[in-house]
């Protein structure tokens, strides 16, 4: 994998406890395990993409807590250029997971330090954004500083990749410097609401995808790419013919983060001028390999062990 990507995103410890079923409203439920992983949508693109090969800097906030010192040493292990991440006062991110049997999960996020990632640290981090191929980031971070990146993108000309999650209203004009926008269906559904085309369907054909696409291409924005859990992914926009693309069928264990690995081979893939179909089946195997396996970053999974899912239809132990 060639060429240099800048995340810009969360950095989350993740508190994941493994449950038979929800718990309801009131309700006290025994786990069937516990775990904690390093996670956080812009770390897990980040190391999700350095698995795989490619030179990423990333820049966030972390806390001065002890989190903070290893979700820092986890994404250099992995790889991942850390220099422009910044320590604040107070507590590092964090998520309370809970993940059921078939794989489906649930997650409160903390933002913490998160919630101090500036408009001005892009500004002082000018040098690593200019050197980029392609420039990654969620909304678990300042909308300020989001609306920053995807200005200072369209500036030096830059594709931008945006993972709405979690969903909140954006601006059009945030949209508009924005190359791929890759929600998952809820995601997908709360964005149509906030823009005044609620979709009310439970399943979504693709008739509706592609009704739902153009109402988001019709803001400016370049290209959709719309994750669809074990459906695999529809693509839509300027720099592709509209498709769906389908996911690998594999043993499901936890999806967390399915959606992260997804970004990071698809922003992989595109980097190294794969076509975007290409990308997009090349990301969902990325995304496949990451769904065998518990927790976020700890499912990231590399090229050798990719190319094994593609070539023989099966992920190698975990
Ligand atoms: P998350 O929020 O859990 O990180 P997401 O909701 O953003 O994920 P999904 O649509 O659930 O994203 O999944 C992203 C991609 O992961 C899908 O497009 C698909 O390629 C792959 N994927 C997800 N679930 C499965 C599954 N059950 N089987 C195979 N692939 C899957
Ligand atoms: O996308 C999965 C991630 O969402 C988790 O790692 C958690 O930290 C939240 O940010």
């Amino acid at each position: 994998m060639n060429g240099k990507i800048v995340v810009v995103g969360s950095i989350n410890l993740d508190l994941v406890a493994r449950v038979e079923r929800m718990p309801k409203e009131g309700e006290t439920l025994a786990g069937l395990g516990f775990a904690t992983y390093a996670g956080g949508k812009g770390g897990n693109q980040a190391v999700g993409a350095a698995r795989l090969g490619a030179d990423v800097t990333m820049l966030g906030c972390l806390g001065d807590d002890v989190f903070g010192v290893s979700l820092r040493k986890d994404l250099e292990v992995s790889g991942v250029s850390t220099g422009a991440v910044k320590n604040v006062s107070g507590p590092s991110g964090s998520a309370i997971i809970l993940v059921t049997p078939d794989g489906h999960n649930s997650i409160v996020i903390n933002p913490g330090a998160n919630a101090a990632l500036m408009p001005h640290d892009l500004d002082d981090a000018t040098e690593a954004l200019k050197g980029a191929r392609m420039l990654l980031t969620q909304l678990e971070v300042p909308m300020d500083t989001v609306e920053r990146l995807a200005t200072i993108a369209g500036d030096l000309a830059i594709p931008l990749m945006l993972d709405p999650a979690p969903a909140a209203k954006m601006a059009e004009s945030l949209l508009r410097n924005v190359t791929w926008l890759t929600p998952n269906e809820s995601e997908l559904r709360a964005i149509l609401e906030h823009m005044g085309h609620p979709v009310r369907k439970t399943l979504l054909s693709e008739d509706d995808l592609t009704k739902a696409a153009k109402v988001l291409l019709d803001t400016g924005l370049r290209n959709v790419a719309i994750k669809l859990g074990g459906r695999g992914v529809y693509l839509a926009g300027a720099d592709v013919e509209s498709s769906l693309i389908p996911a690998h069928r594999v043993a499901v264990k936890d999806t967390t983060a399915a959606g992260d690995a997804f970004n990071a081979g698809f922003a992989c893939a595109l980097v190294e001028g794969k076509p975007a179909k290409e990308a997009a089946g090349f990301a969902c195997a990325v995304a496949a390999v990451a769904v065998t396996r518990l927790g976020a970053q700890a499912s990231m999974p590399t090229l050798h062990e990719v190319e094994v899912l593609m070539q023989s239809g099966t992920t190698t132990a975990s």
